[in-house]
């Protein structure tokens, strides 16, 4: 089987940073674009976050489309710091001189791609998902066209925006909730494993050794989740890596079909992933939920793609 054709949907921020960063070197994909959308910062910085990236990392192959500015219900201003005031933390990538974006935006390219890929595009979508539910609202035959969707949102129980919302889906509930009611495969990897998914300072000086351009930027980008986290803020929580795992290096995590939908009304509710665990609606399940991990075998492997960078 050849290379499985990806398109990375993504709000590039720190962790988003290292898990396009993983992709781009694993052996098993090919990622024909960025499509940014945003979330953790403003849009300005996701989108180039993205063109600086695939510039700095010579992946000329790659194509970056911006996305989506706000949501499709605009929750207002809700950028926090844990993503410093770029996304990147206290890093500043180069400005991209050569690459450009792309004249279509995200929703095109995604069009684009579900007709040329002829069934086999993938969507790892690791940011709130409004430009997949435009894409999917505006040309509902790509619904058939698109393989899997391997998301990062969510959660079985808890959130880390709300006592019961996760910040992807909390951004923009009413797109999960269109994506996730699509009828189209595929795999959430919510809070429950992610939080678990944490590199420590041996992780790191192991991808510092490797010495190259994108080993040194993703030990640059641990070592800021490192302080971060001494003043108080989030570990070095791999979430949307561990999407990729899932789509990639399934072997470091346990799934199980739920049916599953989202909430979004409430003041304690809106942007809650309703995991039906005990099967009580009776309704078929349409996700397929990571609710184990097993973290040694998922290091290995993320440390083992970013060793393997040239
Ligand atoms: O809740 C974690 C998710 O929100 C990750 O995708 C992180 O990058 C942020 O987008
Ligand atoms: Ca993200």
């Amino acid at each position: 089987m050849g290379r499985r054709t990806f398109i990375i949907d993504c709000d590039t921020g720190t962790d988003d940073a290292i898990a396009i960063i993983a992709a781009l070197y694993s052996k098993d994909m090919e990622v024909v674009a960025l499509t940014s959308v945003n979330g953790n910062v403003a849009h300005q910085y996701t989108s180039k976050n993205n063109l600086n990236l695939v510039e700095y990392l010579k992946a000329d192959q790659v194509l970056v489309a911006k996305g989506a500015e706000i949501p499709l219900y605009p929750r207002g201003n809700y950028y926090g710091t844990t993503h410093g005031q770029t996304g990147l933390g206290t890093i500043t990538l180069p400005e991209a001189k050569i690459r450009t974006f792309c004249e279509d935006n995200a929703i095109e390219m995604i069009r684009k791609e579900a007709k040329k890929q002829k069934g086999n595009l993938e969507l790892l979508v690791i940011g709130p998902m409004t430009n997949i539910a435009m894409a999917i609202s505006l040309y509902p035959e790509i619904i058939s066209e698109i393989k899997h969707i391997w998301f990062m949102g969510g959660a079985v129980r808890g959130g880390n925006v709300t006592t019961t919302a996760e910040f992807n889906i909390w951004v923009d509930p009413v797109a999960a909730k269109i994506v996730i009611n699509s009828g189209i495969p595929m795999t959430m990897v919510g809070l429950d494993v992610t939080e678990r998914a944490i590199l420590n300072r041996d992780d790191e000086q192991r991808v510092r050794k490797a010495g190259t351009k994108a080993s040194i930027l993703v030990a640059d980008i641990l070592e800021y989740m490192f302080s971060r986290h001494s003043e108080g803020g989030e570990d070095a929580m791999m979430h949307d890596a561990l999407a990729l795992a899932a789509a990639i290096y399934p072997e470091c995590l346990t799934c199980i079909d739920y049916y599953v939908d989202v909430e979004c009304e409430g003041v304690y509710t809106a942007g809650h992933t309703m995991v039906d665990v005990r099967g009580k609606l009776g309704k078929k399940p349409n996700v397929s939920v990571a609710v184990d991990l097993d973290i040694n075998k998922f290091k290995e492997w993320l440390i083992g793609c970013i060793e393997s960078s040239v």
